[in-house]
């Protein structure tokens, strides 16, 4: 299928026309133009099996990755852009460092708490490792921060990554680090009350998280909290296992 690419580049809009065969995908198609077509065009990309988060753009539209968006359902005309809220390097090249700065902001490492001698079990089918499990496959792409409307507006909003981040800690009954945690994610400013529910961080992230759902968690961690309502992380099993260092 012939189909014309048409990219935003930082010169302006470039158009190129090519020759498609079937399960192309959009970072093939970059790669032909770069190789026979146009040497200067830059673009990142790493794995190629949409697993390092690197090659994120905007595809007709809509935030995609490269690698794993297939040009056979993208129609004879194939617009592409750098992601949004991010400053351009080059081309379809951002500097990630807006995203990571938010990423940073949240503490996203794991505070132990320091009386637990021995490993808490999260067996698979629970509800606690069910809250965990949803959150822990970010690839730290950068999409959702991309499609977040709210980022747009309110440049201090810490966006969907870096809160269902923080939502993954606080769900996860190892981190001592409670109370700080809830106080970020609570600024009036910066924190989830900030998000209005478009959902267009769940319809882009290539991983089906939902940093919705984490933010609707946290919204409500923090409601409880506010009527003394918050309740201890621990089951009692968990508890006396800490209590007695084992
Ligand atoms: S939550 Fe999804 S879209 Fe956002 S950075 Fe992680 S993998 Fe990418
Ligand atoms: S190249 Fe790694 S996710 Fe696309």
């Amino acid at each position: 299928m012939q189909v014309t690419v048409h990219i935003d580049r930082a010169s302006g809009m470039h158009d190129y026309s090519l020759d498609t065969k079937t399960q192309q995908t959009v970072l093939d198609a970059l790669f032909f133009i770069q190789n026979e077509l146009d040497e200067t065009l830059a673009f990142r990309c790493s794995c190629r099996v949409g697993m390092c988060g690197s090659c994120g753009m905007v595809i007709n539209g809509r935030e995609g990755l490269a690698c794993r968006t297939n040009l056979d359902r993208l129609g004879r005309d194939i617009y592409l852009r750098p992601l949004r809220h991010m400053r351009r390097i080059k081309d379809l090249v951002v500097d990630m460092d807006e995203f990571f700065t938010k990423y940073r902001a949240v503490d996203p490492y794991l505070k132990a708490r320091p009386e637990v001698h021995s490993p808490i079990v999260a067996p698979p089918i629970s509800r606690m490792r069910e809250d965990i499990d949803v959150g822990l496959e970010c690839i730290s792409c950068g999409l959702c921060l991309s499609a977040c409307d709210v980022v747009g507006v309110v440049s201090e909003f810490l966006g969907p990554a870096a809160l269902n981040r923080a939502y993954n800690l606080i769900a996860d009954v190892r981190d001592e680090d409670l109370d700080t945690r809830l106080g970020l994610v609570g600024q009036e400013r910066s924190g989830v009350w900030q998000c209005h529910t478009h959902m267009s961080c769940v319809e882009v992230c290539p991983k089906n998280i939902a940093p919705t759902r984490a933010i609707a968690h946290l919204k409500r961690k923090l409601i409880a909290r506010r009527f003394g309502l918050h309740r201890e992380r621990l089951t009692p099993q968990q508890q006396t296992i800490i209590q007695e260092g084992r």
